[in-house]
């Protein structure tokens, strides 16, 4: 199997400085391993694919085999942790747009998100989409009380109640919330929903690789055991003490003194749609775990080439406050190719033969080569495929990169006490109104 890999290129960072670099990592390592680092009631997520049930995978798979029989549609209501890895992940390894493929043959349910804003008009939009189609409900939340996913549950409950009766309904609910605690807990056990824990010491954003991401996945139809195979190998390599061996540390201790030399701003790259909502899962999990303490890396993202003519001008000519961190897969799933055209109107002839892949891999050089000479600072991270294992290396890949970023800035990765300000604020002006 092809591993995810990382390289850097850039005249800015002396050798030196990340030999220097040896100790410091060596010593986070030894305290995440020694779980004695800050936040280390929540490292559940290190060891998680070494160590995962078979029984769980197997009931994992069972009760998605149920929703694929009995549903057209799941409707998947988490924010944040509870639903980014499940979203990056169905759409890394599925066609993207499965949604609108008919199929009668394929079982497998559209799957469609809720819960994550609180737009009026996206909620009426989505029970439009699903008015005469048989649905099921995927309610995820570990706190189980978050505002956003409590008012889509309420809704779609009632509207699943209402379409069939509440005993049918209660059968097409699933929740995923913490073990014990919680109105989602409440719900599960006073109407016997099937029900599913996330464990305790795995936080919303590490939680991709438990329930709250395999059972999204399972139901759309990706290959949740190479998914987990993936993170477990990632796990296996990544736990080499040594910074020159190990990629994973290299990419964090290159953040690492990137910041330190002013550049405030991360960019993650990528070339394929595909990758949208792997790298808003990348974001949360780098802005909630780092930014903190006045501290943080702000981590953006820009898909290219259709960025290239919107920011491409900021990132080649504004502001040398930012790194950019390059996405590439040496396989698609694809081989399309330019035909010959023997009228080339379009001039492309020069062209044909080649796949589009290969010109967007070229554009991937190109852009690369540009920005570099533009000040930007690069970093690349090859990623074999489109596939669940992939996708499970290259998540445990950034999870653990992110815990030893956070340590090495001295903050907590695993808490995210500002997110609480907007909620108070909310909720005081709710109750006063
Ligand atoms: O990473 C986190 O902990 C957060 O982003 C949560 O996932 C998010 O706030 C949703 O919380 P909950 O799952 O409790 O509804």
């Amino acid at each position: 199997m092809e591993h995810v890999d990382f390289r850097y290129n850039n005249s800015l960072i002396d050798i030196s400085e990340i030999d220097n670099m040896d100790k410091l990592i060596e010593n986070v390592h030894e305290s995440l391993c020694k779980k004695e680092c800050e936040g280390s009631e929540f490292l559940g997520w290190i060891d998680c694919p070494l160590k995962y049930h078979t029984d769980e995978i197997n009931r994992i798979l069972s009760v998605a085999e149920e929703i694929k029989n009995n549903s057209d549609i799941l409707i998947v209501i988490g924010i944040g942790g509870s639903y980014l890895g499940a979203r990056a992940a169905i759409e890394f390894t599925n066609n993207i747009f499965s949604n609108y493929l008919n199929n009668p043959e394929n079982k497998t349910p559209k799957v469609f998100f809720a819960g994550n804003n609180l737009s009026a008009n996206y909620i009426a939009q989505l029970i439009e989409v699903i008015q005469d189609k048989n649905f099921s409900i995927c309610v995820i939340s570990k706190s189980g009380k978050t505002t956003e996913p409590a008012i889509a549950f309420r809704v779609f409950k009632k509207l699943l109640e209402t379409k069939y009766d509440k005993q049918e309904a209660s059968k097409r609910i699933f929740v995923i919330t913490d073990a014990k605690d919680g109105a989602l807990r409440d719900f599960a056990n006073k109407e016997g929903y099937t029900s599913f824990s996330i464990p305790e010491d795995i936080g919303g954003r590490y939680s991709v690789l438990t329930p709250v991401g395999l059972l999204p996945m399972a139901v759309a139809g990706v290959d949740i055991e190479e998914v987990l195979k993936g993170a477990k190998d990632a796990s296996v390599e990544y736990d080499n003490p040594k910074l020159k061996e190990n990629k994973c540390y290299q990419y964090a201790a290159l953040r690492n003194i990137l910041n330190r030399k002013g550049k405030d701003i991360e960019v993650l790259g990528y070339f394929e749609p595909a990758f949208q909502y792997f790298a808003e899962w990348w974001k949360q999990l780098y802005g909630e775990s780092e930014g903190k303490d006045g501290k943080g890396l702000f981590p953006a993202s820009l898909m290219y080439t259709t960025d290239l003519h919107s920011m491409g001008q900021l990132m080649q000519e504004g502001k040398r406050n930012m790194f950019e961190t390059i996405i590439r897969f040496h396989k698609t799933n694809s081989n399309l190719i330019i035909e010959e055209d023997h009228e080339n109107i379009d001039g492309l002839n020069y062209l044909s033969g080649k796949t589009i892949d290969y010109i967007n891999q070229i554009a991937a050089e190109a852009t690369c080569t540009a920005h570099r000479d533009g000040g930007v600072p690069i970093l690349e991270i090859d990623v074999p495929e489109f596939s669940a294992y992939s996708f499970g290396q290259l998540v445990y890949f950034f999870q653990k990169s992110c815990a030893v970023s956070c340590c090495l800035s001295d903050v907590n990765p695993f808490t995210q006490p500002g997110v609480e300000a907007y909620k108070k604020n909310m909720l005081d002006l709710l109750r006063k109104a």
